[in-house]
């Protein structure tokens, strides 16, 4: 028997932001946590196939300590090869004004600070306190927008942490709006190692209130990061982080695996109806191509389905 009708719960697409912006973080989260290094030949080539699928903004590595991302050691060698494209953006992972310097030599215009909303992370991964923190980032994000930069603030443990479990969303909102305040224009909201659920993922975006100004940065690893990306759309969340062939994880978080595959988001956009801009063919291409560099398949369920 056909139904009559939908029920009202059933959300529309036109309720959902029309316009996605995919941030593109492969050359940057999913090299990084490569055993490997991969040849910057082949970065380059990823870059460069990445633009030509339709991405817009491809962040291509980070200016940290090379000792404690050797992955990523070859950063300014990186930028100084790229062929940056008009109306594509390339931002750069930036912990302190060293990484500020040697991103501003480079010419970079747009760069991206990381916070831990938890104290053993903060410590792991950048040798800090939650609170000695912000004092790294506060000269960081004063001088580059001085100097015209834009700034993203990524908070990593949004719902979960390895070592200490469950992350209140009061403390997550908390330290997200110290980013804010600091001058960031975009918070990215890390779900580091993949423990989300929509609920939470609802929760915590209303909390914050503003959703024009968030990101959601979703890894994979118990397969919900879809789910949750439908969930944050649903609030009004445009902007959303992903890997091209879902690359990715942390490594100073080892229970991270990938990010959300841009092929498994733009699947689900497409068949919404939401402009986002990518040749999920191109890009689909890129990540079988980007995969046999790396010697295994993509985890990308669609990169399987279509190139499979
Ligand atoms: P530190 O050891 O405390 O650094 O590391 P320091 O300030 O004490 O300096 C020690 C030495 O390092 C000095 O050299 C500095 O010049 C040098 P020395 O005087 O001894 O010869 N140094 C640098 N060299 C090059 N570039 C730099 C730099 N900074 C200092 N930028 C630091 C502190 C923050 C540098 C270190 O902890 C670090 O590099 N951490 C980066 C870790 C990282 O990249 N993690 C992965 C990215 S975060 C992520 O993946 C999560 C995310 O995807 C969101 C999510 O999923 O939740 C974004
Ligand atoms: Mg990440």
């Amino acid at each position: 028997m056909v139904a009559a009708g939908l029920p009202d719960t059933v959300a529309s697409a036109a309720d959902l932001p029309q316009r996605i912006t995919i941030w593109e973080v492969g050359p940057r989260d999913g090299l990084q946590n490569e055993k490997s290094v991969v040849d910057l030949a082949v970065k380059l080539e990823f870059i460069d196939r990445l633009a030509d699928a339709g991405l817009r903004v491809i962040e291509a590595t980070s200016f940290v300590h090379p000792k404690w991302v050797p992955q990523l050691a070859d950063a300014a060698e990186l930028v100084d090869g790229l062929s940056r494209r008009d109306g594509v953006s390339y931002p750069v992972l930036v912990p302190n004004e060293r990484g500020l310097d040697r991103a501003l030599e480079a010419g970079m215009d747009h760069i991206a600070v990381f916070a831990s909303a938890t104290e053993t992370f903060a410590n792991r991964n950048l040798n800090r306190t939650l609170d000695s923190q912000f004092e790294m980032f506060e000269p960081v994000v004063t001088r580059a927008r001085a100097e015209g930069l834009r700034v993203r603030g990524y908070l990593s443990m949004c719902y979960g942490d390895p070592w200490e479990g469950p992350v209140p969303a009061e403390q997550v909102i908390a330290v997200g709006r110290r980013l804010l305040d600091l001058g960031c224009s975009q918070l990215s909201l890390g779900d580091t190692i993949g423990v989300a659920t929509p609920g939470q993922v609802e929760a915590l975006i209303a909390g914050f209130g503003d959703p024009a100004v968030l990101a959601v940065h979703f890894h994979d690893t118990y397969g919900q990061a879809l789910s949750n990306t439908m969930a944050a759309l649903r609030c009004g969340v445009s902007t959303v982080d992903s890997s091209a062939g879902g690359l990715g994880g942390c490594p100073y978080a080892e229970s991270a695996t990938g990010n959300l595959a841009t092929e498994d988001l733009v699947w689900m956009l497409d068949g919404l109806g939401l402009d986002h801009g990518v040749n999920l063919d191109k890009l689909a291409g890129t990540s079988a191509w980007m995969a046999a560099q790396l010697g295994r398949p993509s985890p990308s369920r669609v990169v399987q389905a279509l190139r499979g």
